[in-house]
Formats: C-alpha cells, sequence, structure tokens
C-alpha cells in the first residue's frame, strides 16, 4: 500500500452540514484511483452502510478493483437517525460474520482485503470476536486482519489467534498517545500502523479559525478537542504548522501528514477529504521530507487543549 491511502468517511458522514452529493462523491474516489491511490478506508458504521455502498460503485466503475485495498470495518452498532454519533458495540461472533456478509453485499465484492475490528466490545472476550474473524479469513470472505484502537496488551491477545496485518488508531501532531507502544509493536510484528485523522478532523490544516461554529449535524460539535475555548487554545499548535509549511513551501495539511509518515516506513495516513484540490495536496504529501529542525520543531508543539472524544 502506497503512504497515503484515501479515508472515505467524511464522504457520507460526519463533518459537514448537508449529506455529500453522492455522485460528487463517487468522482472523487475515481480521481483518487486514477491519481494512484491504493488503499480507501470505510466502515459498515459511516453513514449506516452508505459509505461502503459508495466505494462499491466507484470501484465497480473504475475497472481496477484489482489493485487496490479495501478497508472496512466491524463492531459499531447504531448510529442512526438523531443518534447518529452514538454508538454501541458489537463483537459477538455472530454478528461479524453477519455483518461481514452485509458489508461484502454493500461493497459488491467477493473479498474485502483488510478487515478491521472497529471497537473492542467489552462484553465479548475479544479473543471470540478474533477468532471469528479468523474465520472469515480461512473462508476466503477476507484477507487480512487488522484492530482499531487496540492497547498492546489486547493486541498480543490477538496475535495468539490469527495475525494482525494493521492496527487503525488515531495519529497525528496533536495525538500521540500510540507512538510509545502501539506504533513500535507493529514494526515489532510485522503490522502496518494506519493512521486515522491524521490531519486532526481538519484542524491542524490552518482551516478552522477561532470562532468557528460546529453545526448539530457535524460530529465536531460533540468533540471537547473542537469546543469554541479549546479551538482558539490550539491555535498555538496551527501556528507552529504554519510556520515550518511556509518556510518549505508547502501546505500545513502536508507537513503535518509528513509528520505522521515520518514516525516510520510502516506508518500509512489515511487523510479524508471531499475535494480534489486537498486530495492531490495530501498525495503530494508522501514526497515531503522534513528536515531534522522542522521534526524538532515540530515534536515540541503543544499537547492540544481537550480530549479526543
Ligand atoms: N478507526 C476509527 O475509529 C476512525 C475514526 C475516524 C476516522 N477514521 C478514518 O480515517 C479517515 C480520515 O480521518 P478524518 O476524516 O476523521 O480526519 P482527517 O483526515 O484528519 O481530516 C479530514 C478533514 O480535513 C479536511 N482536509 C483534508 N485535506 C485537507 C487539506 N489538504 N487542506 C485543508 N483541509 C483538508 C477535510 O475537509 P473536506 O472534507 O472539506 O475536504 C476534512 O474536514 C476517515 O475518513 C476514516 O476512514 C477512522
Amino acid at each position: 500500500m502506497g503512504p497515503v491511502g484515501l479515508g472515505c468517511m467524511g464522504l457520507s458522514w460526519a463533518y459537514h452540514d448537508a449529506a455529500v452529493n453522492e455522485a460528487e462523491a463517487e468522482a472523487l474516489i475515481r480521481t483518487a484511483i486514477d491519481a494512484g491511490v491504493d488503499h480507501f478506508d470505510t466502515s459498515d458504521a459511516y453513514g449506516h452502510g452508505s459509505n461502503e455502498m459508495l466505494l462499491g460503485r466507484a470501484l465497480a466503475a473504475s475497472g481496477r478493483r484489482d489493485r487496490i485495498v479495501v478497508a472496512t470495518k466491524v463492531g459499531l452498532v447504531g448510529g442512526e437517525g438523531a443518534t447518529q454519533y452514538k454508538y454501541g458495540r458489537d463483537g459477538r461472533p455472530e454478528h461479524i460474520r453477519a455483518a461481514c456478509d452485509a458489508s461484502l453485499q454493500r461493497l459488491g465484492l467477493d473479498t474485502i482485503d483488510l478487515y478491521y475490528l472497529h471497537r473492542i466490545d467489552p462484553e465479548v472476550p475479544v479473543e471470540d470476536t478474533w477468532s471469528a474473524m479468523a474465520g472469515l479469513v480461512a473462508a476466503g470472505k477476507v484477507r487480512w486482519l487488522g484492530i482499531s484502537e487496540a492497547k498492546v496488551a489486547e493486541l498480543e491477545r490477538i496475535r495468539r489467534v490469527h495475525a494482525v496485518a494493521a492496527v487503525q488508531s488515531e495519529l497525528s501532531l496533536w495525538t500521540r498517545d500510540y507512538l510509545g507502544d502501539v506504533v513500535p509493536w507493529c514494526e515489532a510484528n510485522g503490522a502496518s500502523f494506519v493512521a486515522f485523522s491524521p490531519l486532526g478532523r481538519g484542524f491542524l490544516t490552518g482551516t478552522i479559525q477561532v470562532g468557528a461554529q460546529f453545526s448539530e449535524a457535524d460530529f465536531r460539535s460533540t468533540l471537547p478537542r473542537f469546543s469554541a475555548e479549546a479551538v482558539a487554545a490550539n491555535q498555538k499548535i496551527v501556528d507552529a504548522v504554519r510556520a515550518v509549511a511556509e518556510r518549505l513551501g508547502r501546505t500545513p495539511a502536508q507537513v503535518a501528514l509528513a509528520w505522521v509518515l515520518s514516525r516510520g516506513e510502516h506508518v500509512l495516513a489515511i487523510p479524508g477529504t471531499q475535494r480534489e484540490k486537498y486530495l492531490r495536496q495530501n498525495l503530494a504529501a508522501a514526497d515531503l521530507v522534513l528536515s531534522p529542525q522542522d521534526l524538532e520543531e515540530l515534536d515540541a508543539v503543544p499537547a492540544p487543549v481537550g480530549g479526543r472524544y
């Protein structure tokens, strides 16, 4: 997989007031395929399945499914209507098996390349969930298994059941929680670390100013890090990113992505966007090598105000 994939979540759900135009979203995925993106990330939870259907349509129309890694997820349930951002967890083996079939159907595929457990269900031993997922590999429905937001102790438990091909967790200049343990664990165990929200849900791009308002439909309205006070306090982080970007003649988004990619050869980023301009900018970040001085400045940005969730 290339270092920069496309996170498809925001094409159906999450950061916008109105539903995204389906034809435009499909066109963006097609443009990404034409531009060489070989890794697309979705989930059965995004837009209640509609994001998988969108990706499936774009893949079918592209005729290039064979050279693309399709990643989707299982294990979050609910998230409908007015409670669209409130999810439960379901890691029961019977749910995993049924949900996989439903995802395959929505994607229009025979095989999912990378199937993640979206979150561990505290009511179900993770080995049981993982074993059901391993059964999907044995059945030829899935090629590789991944897990999102797992800790090292959990990774150690599941790797005894079946190999972990990828861990997908939040990693960016303002979210470094997994840098000290899970990122090195992945390297030592031959797994990719797939960084989600590598642009800090848009914040690190410098486009979210003091006083920004998020409508109720925008997921960020529910996140402490996007409260009015936090947005104001966290501008210090963006200022530091912008300073490096200006010096290099790049955009803050590119610097934020290059910092993520600098964390290891096995670290990949899946930024999301609805716009071709941003897509191309983000892909070009793969060529940006930050100097020791750039990295030192970026490593030193202050910790953010406000929790992730
Ligand atoms: N495993 C999990 O639990 C989990 C959780 C969250 C996300 N994810 C995955 O990670 C993917 C990416 O994360 P994310 O979408 O949350 O956040 P992100 O990639 O950090 O940020 C997306 C936001 O940044 C904006 N943006 C993108 N490129 C930009 C650029 N070059 N300049 C300025 N603004 C730019 C987008 O705006 P526009 O949309 O207006 O273009 C969008 O608002 C998701 O699509 C999803 O696949 C996984």
